[in-house]
């Protein structure tokens, strides 16, 4: 019956059309520096996206939860018309155009780009040419903004993850190197790629990211970096901090020059014979020896679209052992799913979470744990694999 087959298609494009009018709210909310408005956007976006089947009428929402006026309206707009007005003209806005492109420039956040959009300054051109001055995350941020807009794939994460195990392994033996973020929940691209790095001994990680960073930088994967120290300090009595979306791990925010496999581009280039090129192709473009092509080869017009290699944004944290599992839950997200597990933890156990430690209130005591199944267990949770976290 392809008469019923294509309403049921209906259905779903506007039941999606809900949850990505509730999300362009939310990003709108987040972008706008009102994180307030933002979780409550998220969590409406989420919870329709949890129905179990399309929504046709306004009376199958009765009574659900995170479903404020304001959601409710957007969702009754996209059920009645097959859009919100409101996000439809939002959308459209130059502040909302303005607000995404100059967010979308690492090391810019809410604020400065609300104070750069008063001064008149929409494009990225505008910010070139108006002579403020940038810092040294916003000059690679605007250098790599296309490649930095680019979603990662799993399959370039797997490439940096290499790198990072090949240093962190040569700095450090025994160390280990864990995948977090979005990659760690199965997701198949991301904005940045997360690494945890432990090693089984306490106190053994002490210094080792200065040495990751420099071993990185002496052989040219670092277009830019800033390591801020460990600043957690733990006490008896009480939680060393409250819980909350900061962390205290010393960490490495980093931009990487991944070398992309175009052996084509080698043979184009004659620096190559194509069979070694092929070879090349094998080796997940890890780049580590000092004449491998990508990283040096100038592209003749040195255009950006045809560099052999792309920018990535890195996160690497350290973590003592005594804290990694902690670490790990914290570093695996969502940012939504650590929200409502810190929150269960704070409201149902009166315990603080967060990435470093779980401190029971009651007992006045922090509860140890060496994996993340430990962790639901103090917490009187069923283990949630990673996979399903993405909510
Ligand atoms: P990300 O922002 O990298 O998100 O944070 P993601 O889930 O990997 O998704 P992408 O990268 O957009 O694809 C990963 C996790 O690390 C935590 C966040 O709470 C999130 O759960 N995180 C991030 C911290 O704990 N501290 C930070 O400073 C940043
Ligand atoms: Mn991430």
């Amino acid at each position: 019956m392809g008469g019923k087959k294509e309403s049921v298609q209906q259905l779903d494009d506007t039941y999606s059309a809900s949850q990505d009018a509730l999300s362009l709210l939310a990003e709108n909310a987040e972008l706008s520096d009102q994180d307030g408005r933002g979780v409550a956007f998220r969590r409406a976006a989420a919870v329709m996206k949890s129905l179990p089947e399309p929504v046709t009428s306004m009376t199958q929402l009765r009574g659900l939860p995170c479903l404020g006026e304001h959601s409710l309206r957007v969702i009754r707009d996209v059920l009645e018309n097959g859009a919100s007005r409101e996000v439809e003209s939002m959308k459209q806005s130059k502040q909302y155009k303005a607000l995404k492109v100059l967010t979308g420039v690492f090391g810019v956040g809410a604020k400065t780009a609300a104070r750069w959009i008063r001064e008149g300054i929409h494009t990225l051109h505008q910010l070139r040419n108006s002579g403020h001055t940038l810092n040294r995350a916003q000059q690679a941020g605007l250098e790599h903004y296309d490649d930095l807009n680019q979603q990662v794939s799993k399959a370039e994460a797997e490439a940096i993850q290499q790198i990072v195990e090949e240093v962190v392994a040569s700095v450090l033996p025994g160390a280990k190197v864990t995948l977090t973020g979005g990659f760690r929940r199965g997701k198949l691209m991301g904005h940045d790629v997360d690494f945890l790095i432990t090693h089984p001994e306490e106190g053994k990680e002490v210094g080792l990211m200065s040495k990751v960073v420099s071993w990185l930088e002496s052989q040219g994967f670092l277009l830019y970096q800033k390591t801020t120290r460990n600043s957690y300090l733990v006490s008896d009595d009480s939680p060393a901090l409250p819980p909350s979306n900061m962390d205290r791990f010393e960490r490495c925010l980093s931009i990487f020059k991944l070398a992309q496999d175009q052996p084509h581009r080698a043979k184009q280039l004659g620096a190559l014979p194509l069979d070694t090129a092929e070879h090349r192709r094998g080796d997940s473009g890890l780049q580590t020896d000092q004449d491998s092509c990508s990283q040096r080869i100038q592209t003749p017009g040195g255009q950006e679209d045809t560099k052999p290699w792309r920018a990535v944004r890195v996160d690497l944290v350290v973590s003592p052992i005594s804290q990694f599992a902690f670490a790990v839950l914290g570093w695996t997200g969502s940012k939504l799913f650590e929200r409502e597990l810190r929150r269960w933890a704070g409201q149902e156990k009166a315990m603080s979470l967060s990435s470093h430690a779980l401190y029971d209130n009651k007992k006045r005591k922090y509860l140890q744990a060496s994996s993340e199944e430990e962790i639901f267990a103090h917490l009187d949770l069923e283990f949630i694999p990673p996979s399903e976290r993405n909510a």
